[in-house]
């Protein structure tokens, strides 16, 4: 893949008459002179403002995570990739690198205060500075709250599944936040972008925990909104649908098919489609956005 901020040769390009072609770091525009408004053509497409930008991204190890991480070393950004599976690591540095960031892979648990606050210890020593905060962890541990056992009613939401998801879901990502937002202040602002899902707003059969997590990340983000506003910390949530990672791949194939067909585009979303709205909604080109869950679902919100 080659790097989106490469020059592109005018020289080759060069139309004949009185044609100029311009080059700008993402893209080029032909103006004539004689075109009405060139001025206004000329202009360039703004920036992402993300170049040099250092982002800290939880479960960065696989799926959505790892492929935010690979769009913002697109974007010439720093990344602090955590994850508690530590496999992915070096891999995942060096693929970093080669997209064009630069990246340190971090094994943290966002369920413990203490790793959390040493990894966010480490990346302000490496960087000295955090811009971008993505919550991306999450689990689930799917059952019925009561179910029919043929017999009788029998409850299969252990308190175990209970407390595992709430604690990396929604615990975790408020001992991130807290962790970060302090240097976010020192610095004069930031942005923080948690995962929510769609089931957070719809609900959905099976997942009492996993719902109620995401609820959470939403109450949580609209409530951060409110508080850190004044801080020019910007706060939204992110929303999928069905998209296709491992956290998915594992259903049976008819709930996978029962699923695409709730959803109006009529496909999968892919990891790349998250990662491009966490990317636009860190962007410059998203300042007036705030406390905003923007769905990325293919339609599966609106019903059907
Ligand atoms: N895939 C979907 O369809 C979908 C839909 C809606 C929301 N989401 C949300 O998006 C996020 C990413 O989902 P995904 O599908 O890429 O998941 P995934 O299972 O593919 O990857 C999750 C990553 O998080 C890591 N992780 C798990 N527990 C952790 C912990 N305690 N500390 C640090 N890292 C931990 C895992 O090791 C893994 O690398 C999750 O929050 C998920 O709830 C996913």
């Amino acid at each position: 893949m080659s790097h989106p901020q490469q020059a592109v040769s005018s020289e080759s390009a060069a139309p004949a008459n009185n044609t100029v072609t311009q080059t700008s770091p993402r893209h080029s525009v032909e103006t004539t002179s004689d075109v009405p408004h060139a001025r206004e053509a000329r202009k360039s497409v703004p920036e992402s403002g993300l170049r040099g930008k250092v982002i800290v991204i939880t479960g960065a190890g696989a799926g959505i995570g790892r492929a935010t991480a690979m769009r913002f070393a697109e974007e010439g950004a720093f990344i602090a990739a955590w994850d508690v599976s530590p496999k992915a690591g070096p891999q995942l540095e060096s693929a970093i690198k080669w997209a064009g960031g630069d990246g340190c892979f971090q094994a943290v648990n966002v369920t413990s205060a203490e790793e959390v606050e040493s990894a966010t210890q480490a990346v302000l020593e490496r960087w000295k500075r955090i811009d971008v905060l993505i919550n991306n962890a999450g689990i689930v541990r799917d059952a019925q709250l009561v179910k029919w056992n043929g017999s009788g009613p029998e409850s299969t939401m252990s308190e175990e599944m209970w407390d595992s998801v709430i604690n990396v879901n929604l615990k975790g990502i408020f001992l991130t936040t807290r962790a970060v937002v302090p240097h976010m202040i020192r610095i004069g602002g930031g942005v923080i972008l948690s995962a929510a899902s769609v089931v957070g707003l719809l609900g959905n059969f099976g997942q009492t925990n996993y719902v109620a997590s995401k609820a959470g990340v939403i109450g949580m983000t609209r409530t951060w909104a409110r508080e850190l506003g004044r801080y020019k910390i910007r706060v939204n949530a992110v929303a999928p649908g069905f998209i296709a990672t491992d956290m998915v791949k594992a259903m049976p194939e008819k709930v996978l098919q029962a699923m695409i067909a709730r959803t109006p585009l009529g496909r999968a979303g892919t990891p790349e489609d998250v990662a491009n709205a966490y990317a636009w909604l860190a962007s410059d080109q998203a300042s007036f956005i705030h406390g905003a869950v923007i769905s990325v679902d293919g339609g599966v919100v609106i019903g059907t």
